[in-house]
């Protein structure tokens, strides 16, 4: 039985994922995070009013649907902590809800001014300093904490011991980095342990139950698809898998039971960071969209770099993640500009591509080719994608021609309500 239903990003992340996954989420039994932590900035509006999920899945706005953390997620307790007292203080019901899986690895402290440090660097790739690439490096050098050792103290100690011990050797190659002690990290896990364990729970296992009974589950991607950690633009990614397959991997169900993959993209691109960026627009209408769309970072308030739809790499990201239904966010922002491009095909050593995968040697390179569209009207007020103007319709149609995707979606405001199909 094929019971769930996949959403991701698919550019750079800040796709709109989070308001997507509030609006389909009422219709599945529970929805999942499965890579990434606190990095994330997933933004509802809901009436006007505005809410920022870092860590918990942006379903938890629907009282009658669940929400779960998957294994393949860097645990931040303190964010958790913070995201559930704000949910509730809203008046939102959050018992029985919540579910955390007992292998997520959990990020420490001593991650975060890890994160920080390398990033004052030279060579930084421009991080949220949100302990993700350290916390995930524990986790593969074997030596992690994980969500279910906060209910041991011995075992806790000893995973501890080793923890601290190999995080010194990394800050002692910074002149005046303050080296962890573990009476304070007791202190810190102490504050928070206490709010994480009873949500502790086996996400594999209520995944089997729910496929057996055929309830429907949604997972949330984070981040998107050129940042995954191997297929992204390395190294200027983040460090767990956003595509897909991650969803397989960060909670533990096979791909047999995948119904859709939803697949997220603005209808510009924006990136924030370091790294390549061939569409990026320089200039007033590079900031022009930024400040129309509102381009800064839910995590960190940095501003987004802005460039046109850069279609090579969105069929790249299409079939990396195996797309079958895609969504367009944010085509109102583009209402306002008298002409809007879109990368159509890449010049690369005198050739021609129409998908082009992004290592740093093919977009540091390649020229895009582009073609224009536009003027966007008829936008903001339209009840559906019937009610905008033929240039409109020929830029949504000529993306789904060109991906072999329906566009099923298509936001027009910020609001829940403001989705067209
Ligand atoms: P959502 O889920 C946009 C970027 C950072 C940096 C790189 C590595 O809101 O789409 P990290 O802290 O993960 O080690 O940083 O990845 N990045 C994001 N960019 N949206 C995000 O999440 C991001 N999470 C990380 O800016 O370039
Ligand atoms: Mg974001």
């Amino acid at each position: 039985m094929k019971n769930v239903d996949i959403v991701v990003g698919l550019q750079w992340g800040d796709e709109g994922k989070g308001r997507i996954v509030d609006f389909l989420s009422s219709q599945y039994v529970l929805t999942v995070r499965f890579q990434g932590g606190a990095n994330a900035g997933h933004t509802v509006y809901v009436n006007g009013k505005r809410h920022v999920f870092h860590l918990l899945p942006s379903g938890i706005l629907h009282e009658s649907s669940k929400v779960a953390i998957g294994a393949g997620v860097v645990l931040d307790m303190e964010v958790l902590a913070n995201e559930l007292q704000t949910i509730k203080k809203e008046g939102i019901d959050i018992d029985n809800r919540v579910f955390i899986d007992k292998r997520a690895t959990i990020v420490l402290p001593f991650h975060k001014l890890e994160d920080e440090l390398f990033e004052m660097q030279e060579n930084g790739v421009g991080s949220t300093k949100r302990g993700i690439g350290p916390a995930y490096r524990d986790s593969y050098y074997r030596i992690a904490l994980r969500a279910d050792n906060l209910t041991n103290s011995e075992t806790m100690q000893n995973i501890l011991d080793r923890q601290i011990a190999f995080s010194r050797t990394i800050l002692k190659q910074y002149e005046h980095a303050k080296m962890p002690v573990k009476t304070d990290i007791l202190d810190y896990i102490n504050k928070f342990a206490h709010v994480v364990i009873p949500l502790l729970s086996d996400i594999s296992i209520m995944l089997y139950e729910y496929n057996r009974k055929g309830k429907m589950v949604l997972m949330e991607g984070a981040q998107g698809a050129l940042l995954d950690i191997f297929l992204g633009t390395y190294p200027y990614v983040t460090s767990s898998h956003t595509i897909s397959g991650g969803a397989l991997v960060g909670t533990g169900i096979g791909p047999g039971n995948i119904r859709e993959v939803f697949g997220v993209f603005k209808a510009y691109c924006t990136r924030v960071g370091k790294g390549p960026f061939p569409t990026e627009i320089k200039g007033e209408t590079g900031k022009n969209i930024a400040e129309i769309g509102d381009e800064f970072g839910a995590t960190t308030g940095r501003a987004r770099r802005v460039g046109w739809l850069d279609l090579p790499l969105l069929k790249y990201s299409v079939f990396v993640n195996g797309v079958t239904a895609l969504i367009m966010t944010k085509l109102d922002v583009l209402e306002n500009f008298s002409t809007v491009k879109v990368a159509v095909s890449y010049n690369l050593d005198g050739k021609s591509f129409n998908i082009i995968s992004p290592t740093r040697r093919n977009l540091t390179r390649a020229k895009p080719v582009y073609r224009e569209f536009g003027p966007f009207t008829n936008v903001k007020n339209a009840k559906s994608r019937s009610d905008f103007d033929r240039g409109t319709k020929e830029f949504i149609s000529f993306i789904e021609r060109e991906t072999g995707v329906p566009v099923k979606f298509i936001s027009i405001g910020k609001d829940r309500d403001k989705l067209v199909s």
